[in-house]
């Protein structure tokens, strides 16, 4: 048999991306590739790149630079772009990077093994299309080889909702849900390989529609799946979260009680100028009947400080909400421009570079205290945790509780891929440290 060629991936960005480089991966396992975790050693190199913030075409043509020793030392190694950046600048790569081989976008990865082909006999491969086909419909059942306990799976891509700053509804293109019996299948086989928690994948997930009941009624599908016992989803948009999945909280019990829900900013103002469509007090009237469903729910958002025109005023009504809507952890950035939004030609009303560096300080100084105060208040509760691997120190596992909080405890290592009780003893600076309950 002949001698495995060797891929190595690089993922940047989203969770949505980890996914698509493992059916990148397995696309090309077809070819004959298997993964290596060295470039040094690879046959072909791929950078599943991302770009939703700053400088993304920069670092990528950065990175590619660092690989040109290896290209030049062995000229038949493939080097390959793909994700975000791959579809926003398409031929610009091939023009400016010479050694670069293979250009795919997130929407046409499927054709990656004739890419491959045609790479291979010596022709340069750029595919940004958004084809008519469905990807998942082209790519083969996913493998049976036995797998982590936790999974994620994409069931959704796009987006309509065109936040005037965001680059994805130009690089994911329009909102497109896969068949409610496509993402049960895949489950399934997921399951089989011993994936006990799958968290839903979309860039606006709960658009979701390729069930007739939304996601909540897929989701309510995969509750009566045996063998998987968690459920999450990621990332939604406030106008979009309808009753049913409201309710879902509440009663769907493998649906986990954390969510990652965007405000973006706690300005009205700001927040018509993102085109986010929804007040600050629709967020939080939201929150509270999350909150009345599953009242011990924790709450994630992301937060954009330094939007075109936002005032020290506006800046003070983000650190409210902050406060207010009683986040438990959130991710936050530095506006950045990004070509082809229409906020970006809001060249007029640019915040200070050093102001916005202050407001992400003193936003980020608050987020974490309250994810520290949120992380303490679980010393000496009893959480459920889904054993994922071995710890740091002899004897110890690590996995999730139900709040997506890491918790390690001496337990048997016939624990991994389970869920156990675990009373809460310690919280560290990443992670609580507890004792399997008797
Ligand atoms: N500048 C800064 N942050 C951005 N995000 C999206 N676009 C931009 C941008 N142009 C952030 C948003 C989004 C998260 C994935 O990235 O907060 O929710
Ligand atoms: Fe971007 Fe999310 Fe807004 Fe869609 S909803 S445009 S993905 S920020």
């Amino acid at each position: 048999m002949a001698e495995p060629k060797k891929l190595y991936i690089k993922t940047y960005g989203c969770q949505m991306n980890v996914y698509d480089s493992e059916r990148m991966a397995e696309a090309l396992g077809g070819q004959g590739y298997v993964e290596t975790k060295t470039p040094e050693d690879a046959d072909m190199i791929l950078l599943n790149t991302c770009h939703i913030r700053e400088k993304a075409a920069e670092k990528v043509y950065s990175e590619l630079g660092r690989f040109k020793p290896l290209k030049e030392a062995r000229p038949d190694l493939k080097i390959g772009v793909a994700g975000c950046v791959a579809q926003a600048e398409g031929e610009e790569i091939i023009k400016r990077q010479p050694m670069v081989d293979l250009v795919v976008g997130p929407q046409s990865y499927h054709r990656l093994p004739q890419m491959e082909q045609a790479v291979r006999s010596g022709t340069r491969a750029l595919d940004t299309d958004f084809p008519e086909e469905d990807k998942f419909e082209v790519l083969k059942e996913r493998p049976k080889s036995k797998r982590g306990p936790t999974a994620f799976l994409s069931v959704q891509e796009g987006c309509d909702k065109f936040c005037s700053f965001c680059v994805v509804p130009y690089t994911r293109g329009a909102e497109v849900s896969r068949p409610a019996e496509r993402v049960l299948s895949e489950a399934r086989a997921l399951v089989e390989a011993g994936v006990r928690e799958i968290t839903l994948l979309g860039q606006n997930v709960n658009a979701y529609h390729g069930h007739e009941k939304g996601l909540a009624g897929l989701i309510w599908e995969l509750d009566k799946m045996d063998g998987l016992e968690r459920i999450r989803f990621t990332t939604s948009h406030p106008n979009d979260m309808d009753d049913a999945l409201v309710e879902a909280h509440g009663t769907c019990g493998k649906l986990m009680p954390y969510l990652h829900l965007p405000v973006q900013s706690g300005s009205d103002r700001i927040l018509k100028a993102m085109n986010r469509k929804h007040t600050a007090e629709s967020y939080l009237k939201l929150i509270a009947r999350i909150r009345e469903a599953r009242p011990d729910l924790h709450l994630s958002g992301d937060f954009i400080v330094g939007f075109p025109g936002e005032t020290d005023a506006d800046f003070e009504d983000t650190m409210s909400i902050l406060r207010e809507a009683g986040y438990g952890t959130a991710f936050s950035f530095k506006y950045s421009p990004r070509p082809g939004t229409p906020a970006a030609e809001k060249t007029d009303k640019m915040v200070d570079p050093d102001v916005a560096s202050e407001r992400l300080y003193r936003l980020q100084e608050q987020i974490s205290s309250q994810q520290k105060a949120l992380q303490d208040s679980m010393v000496g509760r009893e959480v459920s945790v889904l054993f994922e691997k071995r710890g740091r120190l002899d004897g110890q596992l690590v996995g999730k509780s139900e709040y997506l909080h890491a918790v390690h405890a001496i337990a048997p290592e016939s624990l991994i891929g389970e869920i156990a009780r675990v009373q809460i003893k310690e919280s560290g600076p990443n992670s609580l440290g507890g004792v399997l309950s008797a």
